[in-house]
């Protein structure tokens, strides 16, 4: 445990982010003592709190959870240091210690990398709008499901999880990957007989004569280096999509590094989290679809779910 550095009461969140700033530069370790938010709850954050003639400003551990986010820091255990106190201590992320480093084309995702230690479905954030859209696409109603971009298959694990087995035995379940150890390791996963997976560019869909699907999941692939985007995208609904067909698109909208997903993807030329890029291509296929008669929705927060249903009658 840090040694407490500073003592908050009512300064603003301005002043503490300030100084948490500042402090970040010299130190790998901050900690600082503040109103213990459970004395507070049911306030908002700025709310005053007096004890014993101290006026202290609450906050919720939310708010002090989402600062150690925004500094790019892990939050540790609170400890109580009084009986109105607790001690919040962040430390820095190792920046390093990131998959988004690599410049293996193929393995970059593959079982040796960095990506291979993460679990998306373990993540709430990623987790429950990701199962909002598998319900709302009605997935055990759908025969044929193709997945591009499936590494070791935790997209096709949760439709396993959440569908009674004849269900889920009854589903055909295709992935594309062009890693071959995170292939592999899937066809290890998935040895129920429903499920091929192929080692293979997206680009060349072609040549596997894959036919039609009634439904498509990509997430986190579609805006990799090497793809060109648009033109995947339309191939999939035009070539790939039966005609009541649904789609999920997941945009990854976070960073993954030291063991923590930080909300906001970087983009290039900004030190922060900018989402130009996200939001256009987000735009994009929304449009696209609903152009072609799509029922869309946009759900999601450290990756934005795009779920599109067909609703045309022709
Ligand atoms: C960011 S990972 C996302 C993996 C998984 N969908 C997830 O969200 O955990 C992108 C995946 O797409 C694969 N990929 C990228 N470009 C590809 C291409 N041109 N052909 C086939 N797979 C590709 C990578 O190997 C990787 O497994």
């Amino acid at each position: 445990m840090g040694t407490i550095l500073k003592t908050f009461t009512s300064e603003s969140m301005n002043t503490i982010l300030a100084w948490a700033n500042e402090t970040l530069k010299e130190s790998d370790t901050i900690a600082f003592k503040v109103l213990n938010p459970d004395i507070g709850r049911g306030r908002y954050a700025g709310e005053i709190v007096m004890i014993s003639d101290i006026t202290y400003l609450h906050r919720s551990y939310k708010a002090w959870s989402d600062l150690g986010e925004l500094l790019v820091c892990r939050m540790l255990t609170p400890k109580a240091v009084s009986e109105h106190t607790i001690q919040i201590t962040y430390e820095k992320l190792d920046l390093n210690d990131s998959f988004h480093h690599s410049d293996d084309k193929e393995e970059k995702y593959g079982t040796e990398s960095r990506f291979a230690a993460i679990h998306k479905n373990e993540e709430p954030a990623f987790l429950s709008p990701y199962l909002r859209a598998l319900r709302s696409v009605k997935v055990g109603e759908k025969k044929r499901i193709l997945n591009l971009g499936i590494n070791t298959g935790d997209e096709f694990d949760l439709i396993r999880q959440i569908l009674p087995h004849d269900e889920y035995l009854n589903l055909e379940l295709v992935g594309i990957d062009h890693s071959q150890t995170a292939i592999s390791h899937a066809r290890e996963r998935f040895s129920e007989g429903n499920a091929t997976f192929y080692v293979h560019d997206i680009n060349d869909l072609a040549s596997l004569e894959l036919g039609k699907f009634d439904l498509i999941i990509t997430i986190g692939t579609l805006q990799s280096p090497g793809i060109d985007f648009k033109l995947l995208f339309m191939q999939l609904v035009q070539e790939y999509l039966i005609r009541d067909g649904a789609i999920i698109l997941g945009f990854p909208n976070c960073r993954w590094m030291g063991g923590e997903m930080i909300y906001g993807a970087k983009a290039p030329n900004y030190s922060y989290s900018e989402m130009t890029l996200l939001y256009k291509d987000v735009y994009y296929c929304k449009k696209y679809l609903q152009q072609k008669k799509f029922r869309v929705t946009l759900t999601g927060k450290n990756y934005i779910f795009l779920t599109g249903t067909s609703i045309r009658k022709d």
